[in-house]
């Protein structure tokens, strides 16, 4: 039997609802393939601060780092909103990802034929989508320096942050994606904003040069208004797209509604070594938690994202993403993505559902 240690951190609002349930699907689905998991719960975000006083207590980056792959819910709530900088929930999860060095965040948008009908998009234009977005996750603007609050000249209040990269910061990203593309259909688009921003000049400039180590992958390069537009247009057109933390953020939402719902959407994030950290990129959902009306599932498919990009069990991951397709076959719905001839379930009830699925295992697998 192969054991793993697994750091969980729920978080906030929705995120122990959705942990708790990828939990007990990765568990079954696990066992299912001879695996055994020892998992650690730690504080993270506000309950942390609750907790602690801090939003990444010391003790929770020791655990995660000296674990084989973290789950992480989500962090952040109103409760903390006003809250100083360093006091923020969101500090705690910028802190785990540079404490973790995992500068690459891996968020695919594929649209299921089971939700081609809930995306906002035509189902011609939905159908078929299948991207991978690699966002850069411990530079760019997120954590710039010179950054923070002073006067300008005419004595008014500023904010200011700055956008930098550095070549090698770039180079590790860029070989990453092209390598992502050339296990997908060996076309990356890199996103930046090149014809205003000195920081993405030097980004296309780098991605251009560490290019030519991959001949076998078409590149090509776009400004990120454009992208976001493309994306709505006629989103097939995309394979692979790289691009910085902060652009990454905002299109990997953007590209979520491609699929039905921000509920659906799992991340990787991973380094040069050492633990990966896997979590759904939605928030806390202040506005549905506590109510068991999350959707489990993003955090369900983090779980399949840890086995395979985490541990290297593929195995395991295909029968976590096999039982999700299941579950949806079989019209489990929850709020987020029900319509008509569906069954509307509740977070706790889809995960019940999931692990049915697991169990019997797909049909169609
Ligand atoms: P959000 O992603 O939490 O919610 C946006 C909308 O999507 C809400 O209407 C919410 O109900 C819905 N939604 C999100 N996840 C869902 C799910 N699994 N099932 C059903 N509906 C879902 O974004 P927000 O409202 O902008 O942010 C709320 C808080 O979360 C903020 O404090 C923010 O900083 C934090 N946040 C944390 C993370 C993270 O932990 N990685 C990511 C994004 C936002
Ligand atoms: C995400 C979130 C985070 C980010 C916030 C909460 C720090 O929006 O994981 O997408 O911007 O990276
Ligand atoms: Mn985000």
């Amino acid at each position: 039997r192969r054991s793993y240690n697994i750091t969980l951190l729920p978080g906030d609002g929705i995120g122990p609802e959705v942990v708790s349930v990828a939990k007990d699907v990765l568990s079954l689905a696990a066992s299912h393939e001879g695996i055994e998991f020892k998992f650690r719960e730690m504080p993270v975000g506000g309950s942390a601060l609750d907790a602690t006083g801090v939003p990444l207590p010391e003790a929770t980056l020791t655990a995660s780092k000296e674990s084989d792959a973290v789950l992480l819910g989500a962090i952040g709530g109103y409760k903390w909103d006003a809250n100083e900088k360093h006091l923020k929930p969101e500090t705690g999860l910028l802190q785990l990802r540079a404490g973790l060095g995992v500068f690459a965040n891996l968020r695919p948008a594929t649209v299921l034929p089971q939700l081609v009908n809930s995306s906002t998009l035509k189902k011609e234009v939905a159908e078929g989508v299948d991207i991978m977005v690699v966002r850069e996750l411990t530079g760019g603007i997120y954590f710039g320096k010179p950054r923070g609050f002073g006067t300008n000249d005419k004595g008014e209040d500023i904010g200011f942050n700055t956008e930098v990269y550095s070549s090698s910061e770039i180079d590790r990203i860029a070989r990453l994606a092209f390598e992502v593309a050339r296990k997908r259909h060996s076309r990356l688009c890199s996103v930046d904003k090149a014809n205003v921003l000195e920081a993405s000049m030097l980004w296309r400039k780098r991605v251009m040069a560490i290019a030519t180590e991959f001949p076998d992958v078409e590149l090509s390069h776009m400004y990120v208004d454009n992208a976001a537009m493309q994306l709505i247009r006629h989103p097939k057109q995309f394979d692979t797209i790289v691009t910085n933390n902060i652009f990454g953020d905002i299109l990997s939402d953007e590209a979520s509604m491609l699929t039905g719902s921000i509920g659906m959407l799992p991340s990787a994030s991973v380094g040069e070594s050492g633990p990966g950290l896997f979590e759904p990129i939605h928030g806390s959902a202040p506005d549905i938690a506590g109510q068991d009306k999350a959707n489990p599932l993003a955090t369900v498919l983090s779980a399949a994202m840890l086995l395979r990009y985490g541990l290297g069990e593929e195995n395991a991951a295909k029968r976590i993403e096999d039982a999700v397709i299941e579950t949806l076959n079989r019209g489990f719905r929850t709020g987020d993505l029900f319509s008509a001839g569906t069954t509307l379930v509740g977070c706790k009830r889809m995960g019940e559902e999931v692990l049915k699925c697991v169990d019997s295992r797909s049909p169609l697998a």
